[in-house]
């Protein structure tokens, strides 16, 4: 059973996303769940083109990194949860992480692959009310439409997932609630995902 962790920051390191992440999936793995990063700044995906070949075939026929790359690791049965970071751009998820969600229509036209899989979100933006709920939202749309059970941070913080402020003062390190909003969703994914899975 393994639990996947995706990063939709377009960076390649120093990423805020991936310091909030880890700290959702380190409370994860006190579940005895397996973790494992996908970092979409170290791949290149283009937008889905509506070619519609994923519904004759099971397949996507665009030729990149996600054809090539993670298509078997987003595929693999043993991950039965995810996590889903991003970054806040504009108030929404990165370009890089709507990409790699409008490919993943796949899963769905295969046979609704990703349903009753776990998925819980974590955004970050720089301002404290920068539209990390607004962005959290719109991810858990896109997760709803594969069927999968979206989870909340587990109480008490309990609201719509990790939520981090990277403006902090003195850096997202001591972004304390937002660490701990982190922290209980990686434990909520981790509880539920062995409730349902094991
Ligand atoms: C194009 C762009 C748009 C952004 N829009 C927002 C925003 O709407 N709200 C916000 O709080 N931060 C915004 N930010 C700041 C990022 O969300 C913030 O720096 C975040 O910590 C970046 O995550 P990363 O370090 O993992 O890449 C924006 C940054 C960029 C580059």
């Amino acid at each position: 059973m393994k639990v996947l962790g995706i990063c939709g920051s377009p960076k390649q390191e120093g990423s805020t996303t991936l310091f909030g992440l880890k700290k959702a999936l380190e409370k994860v793995s006190e579940h005895g769940i397996d973790t494992e990063i996908i970092e979409l700044g170290k791949f290149k995906i283009a937008g889905c083109d509506a070619c519609g070949d994923c519904k004759k075939t099971g397949y996507c026929s665009i030729n990149d990194d996600f054809s090539s790359k993670l298509f078997n690791i987003l595929d693999d049965p043993e991950v039965k949860g995810f996590v889903f970071a991003s970054p806040v751009y504009f108030g929404g998820m990165t370009s890089q992480m709507k990409a790699l969600l409008d490919r993943c229509v796949v899963f769905r036209r295969r046979g609704f692959n990703w349903e009753n899989k776990v998925a819980g979100v974590l955004t970050i933006g720089n301002s404290r009310n920068g539209g990390q709920e607004l962005a959290a939202m719109n991810l858990i749309a896109s997760l709803m439409i594969h069927g999968m059970v979206i989870v909340p941070d587990s109480s008490p913080s309990s609201h719509f997932g990790g939520i981090l402020h990277a403006g902090h003062p003195g850096g997202v390190e001591c972004d304390d609630m937002g660490i701990q909003t982190s922290q209980n969703l990686g434990f909520k994914v981790g509880e539920i995902t062995k409730k349902l899975h094991s």
